[in-house]
């Protein structure tokens, strides 16, 4: 390792969520390439992450690397203002076929959380073109829609540090989340629900919801029916309808997106991590028709959000190129050995003493474990047994690209099983 480079890193760069005072360590990465990250000193890790979700598809994929660096002689960026390109024009017509049901309108953001902000402001403006006041929005706990503020303020009150900016952020309704699990025999317990819609309807614009599964919130896997619930609700009281598959978008539930489970269309919907299979940052918030026309005809005319790199040509062909791949190999058969191999390794540790619960949806695995981890040991732990993952309070979950080989998730499973058996790698009162 170049010391001197990591205490640069460790003294001036902020990383996510980090202290300046008391940083968790980094890790120099070089080079990376299929499910492999390759550490300064040469040693390779297996990719137990898709980086957050994203690289669905590995590192350095030919495919989207030729399309990156054709693109790179024409243009690297261009403004969307007045002007338009055909990466773009081809990225929104395979979004549009994609995508559930009548979702035509295409606003092209430049990362998840702000895909959340022009989804808030389509609603808000939705109703303020109908002239009806509806400025509140119904939000789950334990749910996560990212780091701006009004991500933040539908995101669960306690992971998105509202206590902090409490005199800032705008105060949204939040309710439970249904008990009835993915895989469970559905039981309604929507009382609370419904009764909050009914009680607050005139004054909600949108419920906001992740599609089946929470994920940074906690990684719980709820039932389809619930979101056919909540559909059938909006349409009741008036109240559109947001899903943030951010997360769950292209496959990685099992089904293209994770409103398919449920076969609901929403009335807004936001994409984006493995929207260019993790090359570049890019998202979406798409809406209907008749919607888009709502927003465009009031006294603005038109969706008041333009950020300067919105529809950046090279994020387009890396999106193109991505979903171009998704067409060529049989990704769900990859999800569907993904999915056996995790309920074989992971589904026995449910008896480990150390774990609480593990659950198992698509190509994702969580073992929830009964101590919050201690993050910057359990990591130099992983790393040290060759393989990338970072749990963080008491889940280990993996999301491996899908690409990766059965041998080589067999060993991010083993590596998961014996990092149970190390007390140092959790924080045991
Ligand atoms: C469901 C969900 N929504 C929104 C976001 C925010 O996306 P970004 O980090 O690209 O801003 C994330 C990121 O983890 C997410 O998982």
């Amino acid at each position: 390792m170049n010391i001197s480079n990591l205490k640069f890193d460790k003294k001036h760069i902020w990383h996510p969520y980090s202290s300046m005072i008391h940083p968790l360590p980094t890790y120099q990465i070089n080079y990376a390439y299929s499910y492999k990250l390759v550490l300064n000193n040469g040693r390779k890790l297996i990719d137990g992450m898709s980086s957050w979700w994203s690289a669905i598809h590995g590192y350095n994929h030919p495919v989207i690397n030729k399309a990156l660096k054709k693109q790179i002689n024409y243009m690297s960026h261009v403004m969307f203002g007045g002007i338009t390109h055909i990466p773009a024009i081809k990225l929104c017509k395979n979004l549009i076929k994609i995508t559930p049901g009548n979702l035509d309108c295409v606003f092209l953001a430049d990362s998840g959380s702000i895909s959340i902000e022009v989804a808030i402001k389509m609603a808000l403006q939705y109703w303020y073109s109908l002239k009806i006041s509806k400025n509140k929005f119904i939000a789950l706990y334990h749910g996560y829609h990212g780091d701006t503020f009004g991500a933040m303020s539908v995101s669960d009150p306690h992971n998105s540090m509202h206590r902090i900016y409490r005199n800032y952020l705008s105060n949204q309704l939040f309710i439970d989340i249904s008990k009835c699990r993915f895989h469970d025999n559905w039981v309604n317990d929507t009382n609370d629900l419904d009764n909050l819609v009914k009680l607050n309807h005139h004054n909600v614009a949108a419920i906001i919801l992740e599609p089946i599964v929470q994920g940074a919130g906690g990684m719980y896997f709820y039932h389809p029916q619930y979101l056919v619930h909540i559909r059938k609700l909006c349409n009741e009281y008036k109240i559109l309808l947001i899903a943030d598959e951010i997360a769950t978008g292209f496959g990685r539930t099992g089904k293209l997106f994770a409103c398919n489970h449920a076969k609901i269309v929403p009335d807004i919907l936001c994409i984006g991590k493995a929207l260019t299979g993790g090359t570049m940052t890019l998202a979406a918030t798409i809406t209907n028709r008749k919607i888009a026309n709502i927003i465009s005809n009031n006294d603005i005319k038109c969706l008041m959000h333009g950020p300067t790199f919105m529809g950046n040509p090279l994020a387009c062909v890396a999106a193109n190129a991505s979903l171009n791949l998704l067409n060529q190999y049989d990704w769900k058969k990859c999800i569907f050995m993904i999915n056996k191999q995790l309920k074989k390794d992971l589904f026995p540790l449910r008896n480990h003493e150390m774990v609480q619960d593990v659950r198992i949806l698509g190509a994702i695995g969580v073992v929830e474990t009964k101590y919050r981890v201690n993050v910057a040991n359990i990591q130099r732990w992983f790393i040290n047994y060759g393989v990338w993952i970072r749990p963080f309070n008491k889940l280990i979950y993996i999301v491996p690209p899908y690409i990766i080989k059965q041998s080589a998730l067999k060993i991010l499973t083993k590596a998961i099983k014996k990092s149970l058996n190390i007390n140092n790698n959790f924080i045991i009162p």
